[in-house]
């Protein structure tokens, strides 16, 4: 499955995963795409020197990327204290008050939460960009925005690709304005952070408005009959992020979270700003429902959201507390019905994309030789 991008970036495949588990991204460039890892979670710069020390080892010389999140609006000159400080009394107390109805036990003595506002701040991408750049990486993804001029330059510099995510096709203008090469264009119906914009309408939207800049359609796919449906709509490829999590190569933090996706169907998922304060599509679970009551207090804005909500998701995860228990996964989800290896996943993508075409060729009444 060559595209012109695959060929320049030299896979095998026009499928592009997004993860955050170093091993799936290994093992995503090694079974012959490309894997990108996901930065967001890595504050500190030593655990992605770790982790890309890792990759390196085991990608068996393939290319791989990263993903960092440096948000169009920024969260500059503030500390996580003047964040903590904005958050109304109102909404700590909401936090306390669902999670004492679940019996959600406390974290023991002295144990932090798991995650923090300050991988979304520019200043600590940017300490990630000084780790990576330090690595072979070909492709350095951005999203929820376009990324600064000179991050562009510094990647140009060293021959690495940037791509940046886009829902619309004003956003993908943007990006392209920005000097980047690749627009990955993110449907509706995608895990994580997703605008309105359902793939089907936003692929070639997208590949019309920045032709010939290159594009990777996201967002639904899951099969080969939608990776050939993508790239009949124009796209240079796929890139795909949910349907890594139930691969056994993912270290999810929780058992009880696969057996949720592994039973989830395509309506289950929810696109609420319960996680982030931004829509992020993600299980829907009495957690999401909690926030999304209207007789609730609402969600704040990010970074807001996200720092109250970081402390009681932990817990939630740590206690596995079924009712609330949730993580960003996309429609695509009613697909995920059992734990297969990434390299079972790509033959399973690739016979099935084979067979699509095939199919077209028939229909079309041409012998495709
Ligand atoms: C668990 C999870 C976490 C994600 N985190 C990020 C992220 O940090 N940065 C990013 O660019 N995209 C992130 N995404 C979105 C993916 O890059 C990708 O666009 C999306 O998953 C594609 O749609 P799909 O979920 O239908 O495959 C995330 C997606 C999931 C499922």
């Amino acid at each position: 499955m060559q595209t012109e991008l695959s060929k320049k970036l030299g896979v095998e495949h026009a499928i592009f995963g997004f993860t955050p588990f170093p091993a799936v991204a290994a093992a995503i460039s090694r079974a012959g795409g490309f894997g990108v890892l996901g930065a967001v979670r890595y504050t500190a710069p030593d655990d992605l020197k770790r982790d890309l020390d890792w990759v390196e080892a085991h990608v068996d010389g393939k290319p791989y990327g990263l993903d960092v999140v440096m948000p169009a609006k920024k969260v500059e000159g503030v500390t996580e204290a003047d964040v903590e400080a904005m958050i109304p009394e109102q909404h700590r107390k909401f936090v306390t008050e669902t999670l004492a109805k679940y019996g959600v036990p406390e974290l023991a003595e002295g144990e932090a939460s798991g995650w923090r506002i300050t991988g979304w701040m520019e200043q600590v991408a940017r300490t990630q960009l000084d780790v990576a750049f330090d690595y072979p990486i070909r492709l350095l993804a951005n999203a929820l925005g376009s990324p600064p001029a000179d991050v562009v330059a510094r990647a140009h510099e060293r021959n690495v690709l940037v791509a940046a995510l886009a829902g619309s096709a004003r956003h993908a203008l943007k990006h392209r304005e920005a000097g980047i090469d690749i627009v990955v264009a993110q449907g509706y119906e995608a895990g994580g952070h997703t605008g309105e914009i359902a793939s089907m309408v936003l692929t070639p939207e997208v590949v019309d408005a920045v032709d010939p800049l290159p594009v990777l359609a996201a967002g639904g796919i899951g099969s080969g009959q939608q990776v050939a449906a993508a790239l009949a709509l124009g796209a240079q490829g796929v890139w795909l992020g949910s349907l890594w999590l139930t691969c056994t190569e993912a270290e999810l933090t929780s058992s009880a979270v696969t057996r949720k996706l592994l039973a989830a169907g395509s309506g289950d998922t929810v696109r609420s700003r319960a996680l982030t304060g931004k829509p992020a599509r993600q299980l829907r679970t009495e957690w999401t429902d909690a926030w999304d009551d209207p007789n609730g207090p609402g969600t704040l804005p990010m970074p807001l959201q996200g720092l109250l909500v970081a402390e009681a998701l932990t817990r939630i995860q740590k206690y596995e507390v079924e009712p609330l228990l949730g993580t960003p996964v996309g429609q695509i989800v009613g697909r995920m019905t059992s734990e297969r290896s990434v390299q079972a996943v790509f033959d399973d993508l690739t016979r099935g994309f084979e067979r699509a075409v095939d199919r077209m060729i028939r229909i079309a009444g041409r012998s495709g030789k």
